[in-house]
């Protein structure tokens, strides 16, 4: 039987080059930012080298995919399936190459979303994901948030869930539960 590094490598190969860059920045930049809050940079960069292998997946595949793990499709992933690449990806981890660190396999199943009691593994693909080089020069807007993950992590963090939901009211698209509650956790915390 592969290895599950080897299942993971395969699958990352076969991904489209744009994909496969910002998935490697972001798993740079989860390790360099686990180093700096002490927080396991192996499962950060795991976390983050996984994150997206289902990503580029069109729509009738994610739903597919996500019918055959069992996972809920809920009227916001029947809007967007794209949003099912987390979650999909998780299960496919555990059951196909093997992973089995609950931590990595929560931070990649709620990447897209945050969830409520988001850990320090979570927190630091979060991060990563979304201010990876290639986010930041796209939107230099993000530049402040960059520096903040630096300092305040958990500060970056309501910031960005915060962008998000804002972008999401904006387009009257309805914001994921998971996301409104990590944000009154932070606020609280
Ligand atoms: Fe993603
Ligand atoms: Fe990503």
């Amino acid at each position: 039987m592969p290895s599950t590094e080897a299942v993971i490598a395969k699958r990352f190969n076969n991904l489209l080059r744009p994909l496969q860059v910002h998935i490697n920045r972001a798993t740079v930049l989860a390790g360099e930012l686990a180093a700096m809050h002490g927080v396991d940079v192996e499962a950060c960069e795991l976390a983050a080298s996984t994150h997206d292998l289902f990503r580029s997946e069109p729509d009738f595949a994610q739903i597919s995919a996500a019918e055959k793990y069992g996972i809920p499709i809920g009227d916001i992933e029947t809007a967007t399936p794209m949003l099912l690449h987390g979650p999909i990806a998780a299960a496919w981890l555990e059951n196909e190459a093997g992973l089995t660190d609950s931590r990595v396999l929560q931070a990649v199943r709620w990447h897209t979303f945050g969830w409520p009691e988001i850990d320090d593994v979570g927190k630091i693909l979060y991060l990563a994901d979304k201010l990876e080089p290639g986010k930041v020069n796209a939107d230099p807007s993000l530049e402040p948030i960059r520096n903040m993950a630096e300092s305040h992590p958990d500060q970056a963090l309501l910031k960005l869930l915060q962008m998000r939901c804002d972008a999401h009211l904006e387009r009257e698209l309805e914001v994921h539960p998971f996301t409104l509650a990590l944000i009154e956790n932070l606020k609280s915390s």
